[in-house]
């Protein structure tokens, strides 16, 4: 069996409905680890640096001050296929094409107001995990 690790946020959305437990239910019913986690809110050069690949898209100011509006929650997930189990977990980015039962599907409010980020690939794990957390915050379990 191979574990992976993935990064994930419960966006400020989420947070603020206090959905924070629900999320973490949601993900440790489904069979991955939390390894490390923080609250924390985004400043503008961290928002803008953690989405740079968005840079010059028409959403990307909008995603920005979002993600800065409140407190956010960044974690670790580890599990089997953690990456692809995660992103099936969340459903789609639009909530209105995401599958029943998804996170999104049931929590999000609309493309922006999405509650929930993952990572897409094994690249961008790695990147994002280390953006938020210094090697010796990730607990092994
Ligand atoms: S893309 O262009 O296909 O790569 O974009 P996508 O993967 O759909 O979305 C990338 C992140 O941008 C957010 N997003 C938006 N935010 C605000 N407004 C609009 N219209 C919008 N469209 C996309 C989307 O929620 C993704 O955020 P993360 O945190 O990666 O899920």
């Amino acid at each position: 069996m191979t574990l992976e690790r993935t990064f994930s946020i419960v966006k400020p959305d989420a947070v603020e409905r206090n959905l924070i437990g629900a999320i973490y239910h949601r993900v440790e019913s489904a069979g991955m680890r939390i390894v490390a986690a923080k609250m924390l809110r985004l400043t503008k050069e961290q928002a803008e640096g953690f989405y740079a690949e968005h840079q010059g898209k028409p959403f990307f100011e909008k995603l920005v001050n979002f993600m800065m509006s409140g407190p956010i929650m960044v974690q670790v997930l580890e599990g089997e296929n953690a990456i692809a189990r995660y992103r099936e977990l969340m459903g789609k980015t639009n909530p209105e094409e995401a599958a029943c039962g998804t996170l999104r599907a049931d929590y999000a409010v609309n493309y922006t107001f999405n509650s929930v980020h993952g990572s897409d690939s094994p690249e961008s794990a790695a990147r994002e995990i280390s953006y938020f957390f210094a090697a010796e915050e990730l607990c092994d379990r």
